[in-house]
């Protein structure tokens, strides 16, 4: 894999939105003019009361979930959006990424649940009030349960139901969103739930996951057709009505031993299935999915092909891959470790960047952050990851923007509410679910006011 500089050039790279020069070392790193700052949320994980999804069932299994947490209430987002978004505008974001959640919109099958479309229309003139530009994720993991009964992304059905409601929020929010998530980190998604079965469906067969991604990236590639088709109105007067890619989890995969062919071969097929290959698809319309072991899924989309106007980057960490041992994945000996184990390793947002510009497409980077509840960690990181991004942005790949994982606490998967990746910490046993500043968000917005990186900043 190759860093900035091993990119083939394309309209993702060039002199377009390139930062006023700055010799290295001499203060503050200035980012192109119009660049996006915010920070990430998704509809489970913060709304609270998701009752009609299937993470909403799964998490009232024993054993499923980190301590049993269950989602419940959540941030209480639903109710609180409003100062959620004060506390954004007021540290100068310009940029919020949000998701619409599908079992909110269709609780079952074919029933529109009008109150849901107004709600969101409610939080998208909230977040126009505060000029955060809505950066919307149409799907973030969650599934209606009446899709997960009808067999969820295993079943090609799913993708004509999902269009619908695609079509559906094109429609009804196109004239107050224009840049849209597809979906959110296909890949994970499909290992998480049909390979490792620790997400629901909780299934382990390789074969069904590949499925579920080349479902997913075929998804994609119709959604964005949809999408460009039904959503003519520009929202915010730029001139575009749609700018619609979608969230690739990019992780540095590495081999844990160089001398070993054994682990080598391994990081390589993994390289291949979990980030080339997704990278890849909606740039030639191409799904080319293999693992050794697996029946592999192989087709082309014509509505796959040049389906993006942007590459979504969610980058977190780099994990040493192990062909041998019950643990395939383990942090680099002597690493550096975020509260949920992960390698702090910003040198990798290079490699993500390198491999995203080689799609010829502008780059957003639609997730960054760190496990970290004593905020002990995350400023160094994240002044380190800008740094980067600045220089790769200097070295001609065309960044749009930075969101941050995450605008608060939230409910963080299969890791229960043990996970904090909050620019503000929650109280999860306060019902008013209390909101404080961490100093990483009087950090952030600093840098978003500056439109500028400090490189010694803390
Ligand atoms: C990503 C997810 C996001 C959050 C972060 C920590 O994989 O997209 O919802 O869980 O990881």
């Amino acid at each position: 894999m190759s860093g900035p500089a091993g990119i083939l050039p394309g309209e993702g790279r060039g002199a377009r939105g390139r930062p006023p020069a700055a010799a290295p070392g001499t203060g503050p790193l200035a980012f192109p003019a119009g660049f996006l700052w915010g920070a990430g949320t998704s509809a489970h994980q913060v709304e609270g009361g998701n009752r009609a999804n299937d993470w909403w069932s799964f998490e009232r299994q024993r054993g499923r979930i980190y301590g049993d947490d269950m989602s419940g209430d959540a941030c209480r987002h639903w109710e609180r959006f409003d100062d959620d978004f004060a506390l954004a505008a007021a540290d100068r974001h310009n940029a919020h990424r949000l998701s619409i959640e599908w079992s909110r919109i269709e609780p079952e099958k074919g029933r529109i649940d009008g109150a849901a479309i107004a709600h969101y229309h409610d939080v998208f003139a909230s977040l126009k009030r505060h000029r955060l530009l809505p950066i919307v994720t149409l799907h973030h993991f969650t599934n209606p349960q009446w899709i997960a009964a009808e067999g969820g992304w295993e079943n090609r059905a799913t993708i004509e139901r999902f269009l619908g409601f695609v079509r559906l929020c094109a429609r009804e929010f196109g004239a107050e969103v224009d840049w849209w998530i597809t979906v959110n980190e296909p890949e994970v998604l499909a290992f998480r739930g049909w390979s490792e079965g620790i997400w629901p469906p909780a299934k382990r067969d390789d074969s069904l996951a590949l499925e579920v991604i080349a479902h997913l990236l075929e998804a994609h590639g119709r959604a964005y057709r949809v999408l460009h088709e039904e959503d003519r109105a520009d929202a915010d007067g730029d001139g575009r009505a749609v700018v619609a890619g979608f969230a690739k989890h990019y992780v540095r995969l590495e081999p844990e031993h160089g001398w070993s062919p054994l682990d080598v071969a391994r990081t390589y097929f993994e390289h291949r299935v979990f980030n080339a290959a997704v990278l890849g698809a909606p740039r030639t319309g191409r799904i080319d999915l293999s693992i050794p072991g697996a029946r592999a899924a192989r087709r082309d989309v014509a509505e796959l092909k040049d389906a993006q106007d942007f590459v979504g980057i969610n980058y977190y960490t780099r994990w040493k891959v192990r062909a041998l041992g019950a643990e395939p994945h383990v942090a680099a000996r002597g690493a550096r470790l975020n509260d949920l184990g992960w390698e702090r390793w910003p040198a990798g947002i290079e490699h993500a960047l390198g491999d995203a510009a080689a799609a010829g497409k502008p780059v957003l980077i639609t997730e960054n952050g760190s496990a970290d509840a004593e905020d002990a960690m995350r400023r160094e990181d994240l002044v380190a990851t800008l740094a980067l991004v600045h220089r790769a942005i200097v070295e001609g790949v065309e960044v749009r923007g930075y969101l941050h994982w995450s605008l608060m606490d939230n409910f963080e998967w299969a890791d229960g509410y043990r996970g904090r990746f909050g620019l503000y910490a929650v109280d999860f046993s306060d019902p008013q679910r209390t909101r404080t500043a961490r100093p990483s968000a009087r950090l952030f917005a600093g840098i978003a006011a500056a439109n500028a990186v400090d490189p010694s900043a803390r």
